[in-house]
């Protein structure tokens, strides 16, 4: 069992969804966070709503060179804790088929959700060696685990932040640093609405299927998936799946490697 409480909880993406409802449950299990975003409008409603106790920084997860000033800030001030490193920002594309996706935006996407949690270990990761103590959280996807059609670019980053955690699981083990993957099945949160829509595509059309998936697929609350979250690091979990719908696709895909893509492709009607 690992302490929640005392412990120094770092959040990207902390402005809304899962890190907004993360940041308060954090805070409710005694830890002392720092909620960071790039929107600072959606960080300031969450430090509203944590009264004020949760430390805020504007933290752009695509710039390393921030990224590196904010370690160095942190560390600096906070030299001893127990890190909680939660690398949850992330964004969503709306490109179609990949024929359709245009590299550029590929390219924005890789560097949120696949980079920025490179990034954010390589700045945090060697302290906690060094310390022989903490843990770092990286939120993959359902979509980590299963090749969904018309998301190659999530897909591919969220299926690297699986493998890249893999990784560290095996070269950290023997130590009391922890690492684990999140995937969540579908969470109602901003994710969808707040999708990049790429120039290929219709965007009433885009926005109209992103409505219609916000409505059939994102069905658990933000603080549900929180509270799976909490609990996985409490027990030290090294792959948190959230949701009846990640359960079964990861048992699908399991099941049936060779074939589940003819599955899905049925299911979504393709
Ligand atoms: N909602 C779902 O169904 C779902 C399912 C699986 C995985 N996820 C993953 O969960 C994580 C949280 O997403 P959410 O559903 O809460 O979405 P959300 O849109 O509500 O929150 C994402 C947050 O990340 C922030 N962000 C975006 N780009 C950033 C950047 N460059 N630097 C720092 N912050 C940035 C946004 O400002 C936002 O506050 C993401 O990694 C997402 O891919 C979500």
């Amino acid at each position: 069992m690992s302490e929640i409480k005392n412990s120094l909880f770092i959040i990207t993406g902390a402005g809304s969804g899962i890190g907004q409802a993360l940041t308060l449950k954090a805070l409710a299990e005694g830890a002392h966070v720092i909620a960071s975003d790039v929107n600072e409008k959606g960080l300031d409603e969450t430090i509203a709503k944590t009264n004020g106790k949760a430390e805020k920084y504007i933290l752009d997860v695509a710039n390393h060179d921030a990224i590196k000033l904010f370690a160095k800030t942190i560390l600096q001030k906070y030299p001893d804790e127990k890190i909680i490193l939660v690398n949850n920002a992330g964004v969503g594309l709306a490109s179609g088929n990949f024929t359709e996706t245009p590299l550029e935006d590929f390219e924005w996407l890789m560097n949120i959700n696949l980079y920025g949690v490179v990034r954010m270990t390589k700045a945090f990761l060697p302290h906690l060696v060094q310390q022989n103590k903490g843990h770092i959280i990286n939120v993959s996807s359902v979509y980590g685990l299963a090749g969904m059609p018309t998301n190659s670019a999530y897909c591919t980053a969220k299926f690297g932040v699986k493998g890249f955690t893999d990784v560290l699981k095996a070269e950290l083990l023997g130590t009391n640093v922890k690492i684990s993957s999140v995937h969540p099945g579908g969470i109602k949160t901003n994710v969808a609405k707040n999708s990049r829509i790429s120039v290929t595509q219709d965007i009433a059309k885009a926005k109209a299927t992103m409505a219609k998936f916000e409505k059939v697929a994102l069905k658990m609350t933000a603080e549900a998936a929180a509270d799976v979250i909490i609990d996985g690091i409490k027990k030290d979990k090294s792959r948190i799946l959230i949701g009846s719908d990640a359960k079964a696709l990861d048992f699908m895909v399991r099941l049936f490697p060779n074939n589940y893509h003819k599955i899905i492709a049925k299911v979504f009607k393709l």
